[in-house]
């Protein structure tokens, strides 16, 4: 009954992993999915994450049993501290309802899947260009999906009229996807002072704020720099909504671990927003899974433990802006012609090159570098061992 199904193309980010994979050769390196790596490559584990992991396995008072259907309460009281600020006046006030869910996309999804069903307003507006996962996320949770101007590849920096223009002409009350920081494939951000001008005009059309906040502390290395987009909007009372992962920031990529926010105008709407959530979450996947928000709430509510990841999450933030340097300074002593200086300007964890998809295919096939195909490199992949086989591969791909 399935003869007839065509095969269906790979993920065009989690393929690059797939097609890296089966490569045999010894200098393959994987700048295509945004994972942190070390120095030495390898796939890195907080060591406050193995403490937090092992003070749970240690506690013989821990059980395997359901979750609530919203989760771990302590974990989402405190991801709602840390993305909002503990003085928060939304979390004084109750009004933030905050739910476990399946890291950064379930966590949109979620939210997705609330909104086509309880809000007047079922289109998206999200950013061009955007993570390629966003537009399937909010179409299949039924919301329409329309862009507005982001990046400009011609300074390779943010299209700030065009965005303005952009949602200036949308239509009231719209959703707008906003990156809370470290704005992923491009690693470019509005300034504070831009965000104060976009949060104004949103709020004076009623369009309503989803931010998807994936890379809290990697962007700046401050957890609470990072969160200040999200702030300035809660600040002034409306209402928004927010997806957090833990997956970059604490590498619990494969725990699966984030959460919904919802933002409302009083605690008695936010606690009827909790019960409807409730029933968008009961029939996908009935309740969250209690490892890694165990291990997030651990860390989180420990002073010591809180302390050491702020200072690992530096260190890994820290690293990918050395790669940026070492990998200018590697394009500049080549000579490769153009100006790479995007490098070192774009933040979080990832470059938009600006290479073309023959471009990027040539470096694949002749240099054994993987990357997406629209140019986009992820940093954290990096170390000081391949910069310069990178910077010869990029070198070679402009000079063909
Ligand atoms: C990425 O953009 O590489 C990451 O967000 C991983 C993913 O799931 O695509």
């Amino acid at each position: 009954v399935f003869g007839h199904l065509a095969r269906a193309p790979e993920d065009p980010i989690l393929g690059v992993t797939v097609a890296y994979n089966k490569d045999r050769s010894p200098v393959k390196l994987n700048l295509g999915v945004g994972a942190y790596r070390t120095e030495e490559g390898k796939p890195l584990v907080l060591n406050v994450v193995r403490r937090a992991e092992h003070t749970l396995v240690n506690d013989s008072s821990r059980v395997k049993e359901y979750l609530p259907i919203v989760g771990l309460a302590d974990f989402n009281k405190l991801s709602a501290k840390l993305i909002f600020g503990a003085d928060s006046p939304a979390i004084q006030e109750n009004r933030v309802t905050t739910v476990q869910c399946l890291s950064g996309t379930g966590s949109l999804r979620v939210g997705a899947e609330f909104l086509a069903k309880h809000y007047h307003q079922r289109t998206i507006y999200i950013p061009m260009p955007t993570w390629g996962n966003h537009p399937k996320v909010f179409t299949l949770a039924g919301l329409s999906v329309k862009t507005y101007h982001y990046y400009d590849p011609a300074t390779r920096g943010l299209n700030f009229q065009g965005l303005l223009e952009d949602l200036g002409s949308a239509p009231s009350g719209a959703i707008v996807l906003l990156h809370a920081c470290a704005h992923n494939p491009t690693g470019v951000d509005p300034t504070l002072g831009q965000w104060a001008q976009i949060r104004q005009l949103m709020r004076s059309k009623g369009l309503l704020p989803f931010f998807d906040s994936a890379y809290q502390g990697f962007a700046s290395g401050n957890l609470d720099e990072d969160a200040q987009s999200v702030r300035i909007f809660v600040a002034d009372g409306g209402e928004c909504l927010v997806a957090q992962s833990y997956a970059k920031n604490m590498g619990l990529y494969g725990e699966r671990v984030g959460a919904l926010s919802i933002v409302c105008k009083t605690a008695d709407v936010a606690s009827r927003v909790e019960s409807q959530l409730k029933l968008v979450i009961r029939p996908m996947y009935s309740n969250p899974p209690i490892h890694g928000a165990s291990i997030v709430a651990t860390i989180l509510k420990d002073r010591n433990m809180f302390h050491d990841w702020t200072i690992e999450l530096k260190a890994m933030a820290d690293r990918i802006i050395s790669m940026r340097q070492q990998l200018f300074d590697a394009l500049s002593s080549r000579g490769t012609p153009g100006d790479w200086s995007h490098i070192i300007k774009q933040i979080g964890m990832f470059t938009f090159t600006g290479l073309n998809s023959e471009q990027v295919a040539f470096m694949t096939k002749e240099y054994h570098i993987y990357m997406t195909s629209d140019g986009r490199i992820s940093m954290a992949g990096l170390s000081s061992r391949t910069v310069p086989h990178l910077a010869d591969a990029i070198h070679a791909a402009v000079t063909r």
